[in-house]
């Protein structure tokens, strides 16, 4: 049975048994699906190793494939890796199947304009966590030179020549600013761009194209400002190459809420340390014992005794270097058992609460007044039968299962499985009592 089999299975576990052991953490989703997108743009061979073995990483290899390109995942379950052969790519129309599917399908539009000049999408999905507009994408591309019109459903755009532009973004988002670099790294001319996002799944994506002949500037200023500088070179410059994805700050820090949540001590491996910060601050404030071990890539948490792990009172979301919003729910989930009182404010997402009905029904104590989720800890929660709707949340129900009373089954694991490459495996590797039930 694959993975991708199991996406109707609920996941099942038996919780208030703290957790114990090491475990090596994937690698990136949102570092590796742009760097898949930018693999369209290179008329060559490139092989991907670290790629998590994920539905969503498995939807990008398919809008490749539409395009004409050969793409070889067949040793993504053995060994992580995938080799992309660009050479053939002509269609310029991507299966809306696989667009609708995934928010991260519209970073292959700037991909597309920068190889063949133009590409026709729909309108992109993803997980339902709020309005997630794309005007951003399209003001980049159109500064750039592309013309974009649609018809119904359907975005198209076309630019015979992408020339640099000065491109100052109004507040930051990962998905335009890593749009706009794609389509830039072919353009005419020199592109900056102001005000652009500072994730290090941005930094990794202008690493890998680097290294693949892009003239990218992400040095100097950039972490003070955000500016990045991008000189155009021809295509024919671009060349294939042996890439490493790197591993995963959310699912790192997902399973060190699940320490908190269940108590004990774990190691996770291959940890992006320097990417963690606000959150090992944040769990250390909580109570926890953090050991960070850089030269080895290595955290290991001691939350033994549950007793000293306690909220603090307000934290908000923002984007890097500060809390990550993809990790307010597993912080949720955890700050249902800690003592004392948490405000979470939520600034990126408009609707990433939607787990807490689910908390309550479990027996938290949450209310919601507008951006901001009021958690009053120290509840003994109660295993039950709750329903995963996107896939931190989803993620999220299952620290709170392992922190619980009883039994708890999160239905529809396959929310989960757009990000987290086998959870069941690696929290039953920590001792947890966790299975997959149809
Ligand atoms: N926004 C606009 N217009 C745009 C683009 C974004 O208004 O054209 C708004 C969004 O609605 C949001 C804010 O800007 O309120 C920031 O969104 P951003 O564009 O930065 O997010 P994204 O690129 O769509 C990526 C990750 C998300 C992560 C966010 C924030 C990928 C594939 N997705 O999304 O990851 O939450 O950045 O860090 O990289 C996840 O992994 O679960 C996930 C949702």
């Amino acid at each position: 049975m694959t993975q991708f089999d199991r996406n109707d299975e609920s996941i099942r576990m038996e919780g208030k048994k703290p957790l114990g052991g090491r475990i090596q953490i994937q690698g990136s989703k949102n570092a590796a699906l742009p760097i898949l997108a930018a693999c369209m743009l290179i008329p060559g061979k490139c092989v991907l190793r670290g790629c998590p073995n994920i539905t969503d990483i498995d939807c990008m290899c398919s809008l490749l494939e539409s395009t004409g390109a050969g793409v070889d995942t067949e040793a993504l379950v053995t060994d992580n890796r995938i080799v992309v052969d660009t050479r053939n790519v002509r269609e310029r129309r991507l299966p809306e199947k696989y667009v609708s599917a995934m928010r991260s399908s519209v970073v292959m539009m700037g991909a597309m304009l920068g190889r063949l000049g133009e590409v026709c999408v729909n309108y992109p999905g993803g997980c339902v966590i709020g309005e997630r507009p794309i005007n951003l994408h399209l003001y980049g591309l159109e500064k750039l030179g592309a013309q974009i019109w649609t018809e119904g459903n359907h975005i198209h755009a076309y630019a015979d020549e992408l020339k640099g532009a000065v491109i100052e973004f109004p507040f930051s988002s990962v998905g335009a600013t890593q749009n706009v670099i794609l389509a830039a790294v072919t353009a005419q001319g020199t592109t900056v761009i102001k005000n652009a996002a500072r994730e290090p799944e941005v930094i990794e994506l202008c690493k890998f194209l680097n290294l693949a002949g892009a003239n990218i500037d992400y040095a100097g200023t950039f972490f003070k400002s955000g500016r990045i500088e991008i000189r155009g070179v021809e295509l024919s410059r671009l060349h294939g190459v042996d890439y490493t994805v790197i591993s995963d700050r959310i699912v790192a820090g997902t399973y060190l809420f699940a320490a908190l949540a269940a108590g004990g001590k774990i190691t996770l491996e291959n940890i992006p340390i320097g990417q963690l910060g606000s959150v090992c601050d944040m769990i250390t404030e909580m109570g926890a014992n953090l050991e960070l071990d850089a030269a080895q890539s290595k955290i290991t948490v001691n939350a033994c005794d549950r007793d000293r792990i306690k909220n603090l009172p307000y934290i908000e979301t923002a984007v890097y270097p500060a809390f990550p919003t993809d990790l307010q729910s597993p912080l949720l989930a955890a700050a249902c058992m800690a003592k004392g009182r948490l405000k979470v404010r939520e600034r990126i997402f408009s609707s990433r609460f939607r787990i807490v009905e689910e908390l309550k029904r479990m027996g938290a104590d949450i209310t919601i007044e507008g951006d901001t989720a009021i958690v009053t800890g120290g509840r003994e929660l109660e295993g039950r039968t709750v329903i995963s709707r996107e896939l931190r949340g989803g993620a999220a129900l299952v620290i709170a299962g392992l922190g619980a009373s009883g039994i708890t089954t999160v239905i529809d694991s396959g929310y989960i499985r757009r990000g987290y490459q086998d959870i069941v495996s690696d929290l039953a590797s920590l001792g947890a009592r966790i299975r997959y039930v149809d």
